[in-house]
């Protein structure tokens, strides 16, 4: 016997059973309840400050009881005492991830998208957090948004996505300047169609959400295109599970080299996230390096990959239109895939400045704007 409980509550060898308010009772493991009892977090820097490692025993509960909404407890081997809301532990009673109200439900697209893009002017977000978090909310829905009348200024790039987080240089720098190059380092950098493809596969952690501010874009052709990688991926799933399963289970090179760099990553071609839903895709054929995977795996992966590279140029998912001077778009560069059609170099001005953040920072102003945490 390891102590004793009261009003249902009943001691085991490693914790306890605590009836809850659904009638249920909910096993909570001793060594839990001691490292998250309510003290253990200082209300200031919101950080825990109890130490477990610090425990020369394992934490063992003397007497545990129901008082009103909270489960009482005391411990062996030292004076202190717990007590948790019965709510809090209902939280995480069934081993469940934390709510989170970031997880917004992805909502898929296809080729018609365009006039119900969410759009915002970039006065507004400027001047309203309000507004800054339905275009947090557009981004992790439809992992796009449209922001209109930017200032025709250099920094205008960099107030508007330091509005969603903190601006992440690449190693192009901190931002990037998408026109024609004397000497380019980039296919983007040309005047050349670029295929659709999500940004820096080559870096370890590609970059989140992408801004690309069209300062002008008076040039012949040009067009911009843009695919959202979940609709493609939830219909391969259907269509072709197996090679869904490869894409999703198989690292693939990728790579960026020139004069003063040489960044190398691999990546799956379809992401999913921690519930095991589709979260996106990561293709490059420019940045894909030689695969190097064995010569018999790409019997298979080859053709799978292929499949997957020609659903995602079928019109029904293509979206395409011309972005105006003054436009800002914004996107997940996890999920939504993106291109250009070649325009004729020196028929006029095309110039887009774009920069990134991480996904983490928007889905942390989404929550800040939405007043959720366990702390708030
Ligand atoms: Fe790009």
């Amino acid at each position: 016997m390891l102590g004793t409980g009261k009003d249902g509550v009943l001691l085991r060898e490693n914790g306890l059973d605590v009836p809850l308010a659904n009638g249920k009772l909910a096993y909570f493991n001793a060594y839990w309840l001691r490292d998250n009892c309510p003290s253990s977090f200082d209300r200031v820097t919101r950080e825990r400050v109890y130490d477990i490692f610090a425990e020369a025993v394992p934490p063992r509960i003397k007497e545990a009881w129901i008082s009103g909404a909270f489960l009482e407890i005391t411990w062996d081997n030292s004076q202190h005492k717990s007590r948790f809301p019965l709510t809090f532990l209902a939280s995480y009673a069934n081993g469940e991830k934390r709510a989170d109200i970031a997880r917004v439900t992805r909502v898929p697209w296809y080729s018609d998208h365009y006039p119900k893009i969410a759009r915002f002017a970039q006065c507004d977000l400027a001047s309203d957090r309000t507004r800054v978090g339905e275009w947090a909310h557009a981004l992790l829905q439809d992992g796009l948004a449209l922001i209109s009348d930017m200032p025709d200024t250099d920094d205008a790039l960099l107030q508007t996505a330091g509005l969603l987080g903190h601006v992440r240089p690449s190693y192009f720098g901190q931002v990037f300047e998408v026109k024609t190059h004397a000497n380019p380092t980039n296919l983007a950098f040309t005047s050349q169609a670029l295929e659709l493809h999500t940004d820096l596969p080559s870096e370890d952690f590609a970059p989140g959400v992408q801004f690309l501010h069209c300062r002008a874009n008076s040039a012949t052709g040009g067009a911009s295109l843009f695919v959202d990688g979940l609709s493609i991926a939830q219909d391969f799933r259907e269509r072709y599970p197996e090679d869904f399963d490869l894409l999703v289970n198989t690292d693939v090179p990728y790579y960026c080299e020139h004069d003063t760099f040489d960044m190398r990553a691999r990546q799956r071609v379809i992401e999913l996230d921690e519930h095991g839903a589709i979260s996106g895709v990561t293709i490059s054929q420019h940045q894909a390096d030689i695969f190097d995977l064995p010569q018999r795996d790409l019997d298979r992966y080859y053709p799978a990959f292929c499949r997957f590279g020609r659903m995602m140029q079928d019109e029904k998912y293509l979206m395409r239109f011309r972005l105006k001077a003054g436009e800002c778009i914004a996107f997940d560069n996890h999920r939504i895939v993106h291109g250009r059609a070649a325009y004729v170099a020196n028929s006029g001005d095309r110039h887009l400045r774009g920069c990134y953040i991480d996904r983490g920072e928007l889905r942390s102003t989404y929550r800040v704007i939405a007043g959720e945490g366990r702390f708030r």
